[in-house]
């Protein structure tokens, strides 16, 4: 069993540990108004108690950002709302840090200053609000303790988020039908609305449900650039917060409902997610805020070895992107021995750790997508082509281990029957990683089975679905297996405590370039906000590294003619950049073998690790550019990733994060001089450079193209 049973008793000792950096002091004076600042003093935070309701504001410096906004929830037995009186406030403080297991950076500092305030209901409920304030931003959540042990249903959350300014604001639609899978509009706050994003962006069609509501992170830049995103830490055991829209630049914190219309069903005592705002002078500083992180549990699991970040093939573009192979069962069947065989071959032989085969297994013939309907599919039972005794041995001779594949199509119960069984499957066999989907593109359209057999249909992103991803999570930790999810619930910090929640896709992968034609697939900006946006929750399992960017898809597998309304909207060298800029500790090399094979470009996806010890974001905008550099944690390379829209320019870069007192040799992948996604996409130049410290370095980027650059000291 790996989740950690002594957790509670080791809590003690490191809340002991941390009591050395924390300062804890009651306020005797109760008070109407109440001041917190950041541990620098540049974010502050008001809290003001008027009218029997509680109300708080936000100050970046001078200047104000969140206007009055009130704080609350109403349930079916009691709400806090108004006639509420402050029984008791305590501040303390933080000045601590830890070390993440993985990630984009070794250490993490927690420093922020907190306050406490409990508060009575008119019906003599306590109810807390606590607020930590970081230099980075901010965080509040609601605690209530559980009285009588009675079980309540919140009916809806009043949090909300007044803005001072209506500016412009990078958004995706709530209770649209694709998830999170879509491109992101850029409008005022005051414009946002389906229509605008049909408009704009991409026709949302109907039936529309739900409110007029945006998904978070959801990421505002104000005329003096204090850029910041509103979003959410530690989601658990409630519903995923939306944010409503009325055409102001107010916002209102929206629980995605259950078939019943209730939002969260509370059997215990109850610390809601933290609400959370990322706060930046600019918007190159948003993308390194570790308060999401901050505001999670420490880790859980005791015991963390076999957790490693690492490189993975796929038998999988010949699917999604080449369309010559199938999931299903045929002539045209992928997952058949001798091929997977070949791809170990492959992948052993480039020393890639994993390879993710779909098609493995039973349910892909049935009719399983979209409906939620079926109950085929299996997780542990293989189709007949796929040789399991045999591909596993072969695959651990050959020193790599398969990445498991665990398409659901939302079918839960199907799942959960299973969830056992599947993944000591995985643990039998030497699969350390398995990719799970939810593939059903309805909106209110996952089957729950209720008592007495009656079925509902349940939201992707409210509280049954929350719970569903966190069952198969640690379901997955007891087998020592990390899960790369798609289709997810969006990622609030949970890779904190369960850091085998190693990555996501959540957002509009480059599986779009491969089956959605031209004129539908990822714009060359798309990438550009993706760091602004969807990466603030981090990490995403964007499958970078396609080489053959045009002419690579087929009719369908019968008819092998080039279906020439294909075409990727990038370059190789962005391509290289992005295995930087977007972090994941998992990433794959998506194309096929034999577009790697013999290719110069390669050698940087062989290169580029997944584990940092530092990560600094250099520069950028959203939507047009940005440039990222990280250390590997394992050696003193430095790599780069640098990408634009459909822009060309040049940027320049200060080599100042380089170690002093160093030469470094770099080996810098370009694109070729007049070059970029639409003239020579796939022509990549390689150069060689000596660099140092106190030097600068001119990106010339090409239209919608790239830079990658791997640093080494030289002897
Ligand atoms: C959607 C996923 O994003 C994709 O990667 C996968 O191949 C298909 N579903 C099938 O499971
Ligand atoms: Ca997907």
């Amino acid at each position: 069993m790996i989740i950690d049973k002594t957790y509670k008793s080791r809590k003690k000792n490191i809340l002991f540990l941390f009591l050395i950096f924390f300062q804890t002091s009651c306020d005797n004076n109760l008070s109407n108004t109440y001041e917190i600042s950041s541990p620098d003093k540049s974010i502050k935070v008001n809290l003001e108690h008027k009218d029997g309701g509680l109300y708080y504001t936000i100050k970046k410096g001078a200047t104000q950002i969140v206007s009055l906004s009130k704080l609350g929830l109403i349930t079916n037995e009691f709400s806090f709302d108004s006639n509420l009186n402050i029984k008791n406030a305590k501040r303390s403080r933080a000045r601590s840090q830890w070390k993440q297991i993985w990630g984009e950076q070794e250490v993490i500092l927690d420093h922020h200053n907190e306050l406490f305030l409990q508060l009575v209901s008119e019906q003599d409920r306590v109810i807390g609000v606590r607020f930590r304030v970081f230099n980075d931003g901010i965080g509040f959540r609601y605690e209530i303790p559980q009285k009588d042990n009675a079980e309540y249903e919140i009916i809806d959350e009043l949090t909300e988020f007044n803005l001072e300014e209506d500016s412009p604001s990078w958004w995706i639609p709530a209770y649209a039908y694709r998830r999170y899978e879509f491109l992101y509009a850029n409008t005022l706050i005051s414009e946002i609305s389906r229509d605008k994003y049909s408009q704009i962006v991409e026709n949302l069609g109907g039936p529309r449900k739900g409110p007029e509501a945006v998904q978070t992170p959801f990421t505002v830049e104000r005329s003096d650039g204090i850029t910041f995103a509103i979003h959410e830490a530690n989601l658990t055991d409630y519903s995923s917060m939306t944010l409503k829209v009325n055409g102001t630049k107010n916002l209102e914190c929206d629980l995605i409902p259950w078939s019943s219309g209730v939002k969260v069903y509370v059997d215990s005592d109850l610390q809601t997610p933290w609400r959370t705002v990322l706060i930046a002078n600019k918007a190159s500083e948003l993308p390194m805020s570790t308060l999401t992180l901050n505001l999670n549990e420490p880790n859980k699991l005791k015991d963390t070895k076999w957790i490693k970040p690492g490189k993975y093939i796929g038998l999988w573009w010949e699917m999604i992107g080449t369309n010559q192979s199938t999931w299903g069962s045929g002539p045209h069947h992928g997952a058949k021995t001798e091929r997977v065989m070949d791809y170990i071959d492959f992948g052993s032989k480039y020393n890639f750790d994993g390879l993710l085969v779909e098609g493995w297994n039973l349910g892909w013939d049935e009719n399983w997508c979209c409906t939620g309907d079926g109950e085929k599919f299996s997780f542990y039972k293989t189709h007949p082509e796929f040789d399991a005794k045999k591909i596993f041995s072969y695959a651990k001779k050959k020193g790599i281990s398969l990445v498991g594949h665990h398409e659901t199509g939302t079918q839960i119960s199907n799942y959960e029957n299973q969830l056992e069984k599947a993944f000591e499957y995985c643990n039998t066999n030497g699969i350390r990683v398995v990719k799970t989907g939810y593939v059903n593109d309805g909106s209110q359209n996952i089957k729950r089975i209720g008592k007495n057999g009656k079925v509902h249909r349940e939201w992707h992103h409210g509280q049954y679905m929350v719970e569903h991803f966190r069952k198969v999570l640690e379901t997955a930790a007891k087998y020592q297996v990390g899960l790369v999810v798609h289709e997810p619930i969006k990622d609030t910090g949970l890779r904190r405590t369960f850091p085998n929640m190693l990555s996501r896709e959540g957002a509009k992968g480059q599986e779009f370039n491969g089956f959605m034609s031209t004129k539908d697939n990822n714009k060359p900006n798309h990438t550009t906000i993706l760091p602004f946006t969807r990466l603030l929750s981090s990490p995403m399992d964007y499958t970078p590294g396609i080489f053959k960017l045009t002419n690579y898809r087929y009719f369908s597998p019968e008819n092998k003619k080039i279906n020439t309304n294909h075409k990727i909207p990038s370059t190789i060298a962005k391509e290289l950049a992005l295995y930087v800029v977007i972090y994941a500790p998992v990433q794959m090399a998506a194309d096929l073998p034999k577009h790697y094979e013999g290719h110069p470009g390669f050698q940087f996806i062989l290169d580029v690790p997944t584990d940092w010890s530092e990560s600094l974001v250099l520069n950028g905008e959203i939507g047009q550019f940005i440039t990222v550099v990280r250390k590997d944690k394992n050696s003193a390379d430095w790599f780069l990733g640098s990408i634009t829209n459909e822009k060309g320019r040049k940027v320049s870069i200060p080599l100042s994060f380089l170690d002093k007192g160093k030469n470094y040799n770099a080996r810098i992948y370009r694109d070729p001089e007049n070059g970029g996604w639409l003239d020579k996409p796939e022509e990549l130049e390689i150069h060689q450079g000596n660099f140092k410290h106190s030097d600068e370095l001119v990106l010339d980027l090409k239209p919608g193209g790239g830079q990658a650059i791997h640093f080494s000291p030289t002897q």
